[in-house]
């Protein structure tokens, strides 16, 4: 019950926090930046996996695409993507990225916190029987999302449940390697996060509880950030001004994992 309740509260600074900064999101340098490095990561890793589906013909979800950064440029490699944000804000500015005439026509927006796979607001699997069954997904991604969520056995138990057999995570967040970790963010931007990024061994141990296999958490970028040089220096909007700040190199860790196809006993 204790836990419920610090799950809905955080969920509710999340939402509050993400809200308040959707317009703006998108100016932000750093957010494309890391964005085209987690694209980079997630199609090398397609390609360097075991022969599956070709990676045109993959249904994808992401959750907290925030304004879909990541969404569009991962659009034009897969054949479909499903990109959920818990903040109505940040899907009502990708909705408005998704009007302009030249965006992919591959996104589908929602404004959704998925706790249940058979949510009805997903796409069914057969679009003639629209109360049928939800799509389950070949690959699902979610950047710079897992350091908010407070309780992360259960939302890696809800990422399980929507794949495919086969289908497979490729989580990106930066990584917990100390307590140096804590100045990824400005004070002022410390609303709704749950912890100093991701601790490689206890994410590996949480995806195995999961139900995942192959699992591997592993560093693959670093990400060059602008950090207060004392707690508060950026002050309110936690943006460094001109001469504050010192430059901090973030590694960043790609989450694996496979959803293991079910061998029938003999
Ligand atoms: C730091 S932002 C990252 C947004 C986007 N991935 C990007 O890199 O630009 C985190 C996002 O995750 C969303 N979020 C947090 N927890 C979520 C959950 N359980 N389900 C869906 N979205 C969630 C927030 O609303 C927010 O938009």
């Amino acid at each position: 019950m204790a836990s419920a309740v610090a799950n809905l509260s955080n969920r509710q600074a999340n939402d509050t926090r993400f809200n308040k900064e959707a317009a703006a999101w998108d100016s932000r340098p750093g957010i494309h930046i890391a964005s085209k490095h987690a694209c980079e990561t997630i199609l090398a890793q397609l390609s360097n996996s075991k022969p599956g589906k070709p990676i045109s013909e993959l249904e994808v979800l992401e959750i907290g695409c925030g304004t879909g950064v990541l969404s569009f440029l991962l659009a034009p490699h897969v054949k479909r993507i499903v990109a959920v944000d818990a903040a109505e804000g940040m899907i009502d500015v990708l909705k408005q990225k998704l009007a302009k005439p030249d965006a992919p026509k591959n996104i589908v927006p929602l404004a959704l916190l998925i706790e249940n796979p058979e949510d009805p607001a997903l796409p069914p699997v057969d679009e003639k029987k629209p109360d049928g069954p939800r799509l389950k997904f070949d690959l699902i991604t979610s950047h710079l999302v897992l350091h908010h969520i407070p309780d992360l056995i259960t939302v890696l138990q809800t990422m399980h449940a929507c794949l495919a057999s086969g289908g497979r995570v490729m989580l990106t967040d930066f990584e917990d390697f100390g307590p140096e970790a804590h100045r990824f963010h400005a004070k002022s931007r410390m609303e709704g996060v749950c912890r100093d990024g991701i601790a490689a061994r206890a994410m590996e141990a949480s995806m195995l509880q999961a139900g995942f296999g192959e699992v591997e958490v592993v560093p693959k970028w670093t990400m060059c950030k602008t950090v207060e040089r004392f707690e508060g220096e950026f002050g309110e909007n936690g943006m460094g001004g001109e001469g504050q700040g010192v430059k901090m190199d973030f590694p960043f860790v790609l989450c694996y994992g496979v959803k293991e196809a079910k061998h029938a006993l003999p």
